[in-house]
């Protein structure tokens, strides 16, 4: 597709779908810097941010499928039922902007009951996935006429601490962030983050908050390590963007996927483990990484939440919980929150 650069550098891919993408200027940390960092600590780890490549990203969608993974059915169960609502509590008109649209399918059933409730939409989507972010917000404006976006293919914080969510005037935000996707920050850079969201927005927007509840180790673990091997696959596949973008030699099958549950922290955490001793080689970043037998790779933690942690992290982060869904099984919870 032919897209026009604007004078700020977005790039109009056509007249109702505006692209930022990173890098940056305030992106300091990029692939290879974080790979180092995280190959060379005492503890190895990797941020999850990474695992959303265009394989991951299809990766993820195919998890999202799986009958152990049942966040995605949950949460799409609260939204068909109670989307109505939802929207009639924001109040019109408004803006959505969403933190980790990926593919964006959740997302449809409230654009749909906004475009009822007001004649054009506004969307801004954020997503690490650049080919995920092109892909969903394509085929939004394909089936939707009223509905104007603005994509920015960026890690969250780059785009809220630089101010980067416009508006138009007299308009409301309703802030998406679902998923559970907030549960793969750690408590400290979760505080920060919806701090950021909160001074991007003004008081009277609102936050709907999709969060993955305490339950049952059985069921969350195997959630995160499903028979199929799909969650591996994604996993693993980390490491196989290592070996393509930064010239590494892993042998995946050298590796194993776990995931388990920690009740102190309250989150899955998800490794990789050496099935062996062995070096391996990053030509890209000119380091060559010993693992030990049993050596194990954090990749990430996926933290559950309990209706109070909800409220704890709003009160401090600036918001007050409006109302709260859940799912019939009560496995998953979607929060509104305002800002005060
Ligand atoms: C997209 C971060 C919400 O933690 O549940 C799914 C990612 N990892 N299976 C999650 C994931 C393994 C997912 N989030």
């Amino acid at each position: 597709m032919k897209t026009v650069l604007e004078r700020d550098g977005a790039e109009r891919i056509s007249e109702r779908l505006l692209l930022y993408r990173a890098p940056h200027p305030r992106q300091v940390a990029t692939f290879a810097d974080d790979v180092r960092s995280g190959l060379c600590a005492p503890t190895k780890h990797l941020p999850p941010k990474y695992l959303y490549d265009a394989l991951g990203s299809a990766l993820f969608e195919a998890i999202c499928q799986l009958p152990e993974y049942y966040l995605t059915r949950a949460e799409s169960e609260i939204l068909a039922r109670d989307a109505g609502a939802i929207l009639d509590a924001v109040g019109a008109p408004l803006e959505i902007v969403e933190l980790g649209s990926g593919s964006a399918q959740k997302t449809r059933v409230l654009i749909e009951e906004a475009l009822r409730r007001q004649e054009l939409l506004t969307y801004r989507p954020i997503d690490i996935s650049a080919s995920a972010l092109v892909g969903s917000a394509g085929s939004l404006i394909a089936s939707y006429e009223q509905l104007i976006v603005t994509a920015y293919a960026s890690d969250y914080f780059d785009v809220l601490l630089d101010g980067g969510l416009g508006r138009a005037p007299g308009s409301r935000v309703l802030a998406l962030f679902l998923g559970s996707n907030i549960g793969n920050y750690d408590p400290p850079r979760a505080r920060m983050l919806l701090r950021a969201l909160a001074q991007a927005l003004r008081p009277g927007d609102c936050l709907l908050l999709g969060a993955d509840l305490k339950k049952d180790v059985r069921v969350l673990e195997l959630a995160y390590d499903d028979p199929t091997g799909v969650t591996a696959a994604f996993n693993k596949n980390l490491l196989g963007r290592i070996n393509r973008e930064l010239g590494g030699t892993f042998d995946l099958r050298a590796f194993a996927h776990t995931a388990r549950y920690q009740p102190l922290s309250g989150s899955v955490d998800s490794f990789l483990i050496a099935s062996h001793a062995h070096d391996v080689r990053v030509e890209g970043l000119s380091l060559t990484v010993r693992f030990e037998h049993g050596e194990p790779i954090h990749t990430e933690s996926s933290h559950k939440f309990s209706p109070e942690d909800i409220e704890e992290l709003g009160k401090i982060t600036g918001f007050a919980v409006t109302r709260q869904w859940r799912d019939a099984a009560e496995r998953f919870g979607l929060w509104l929150l305002r800002v005060v």
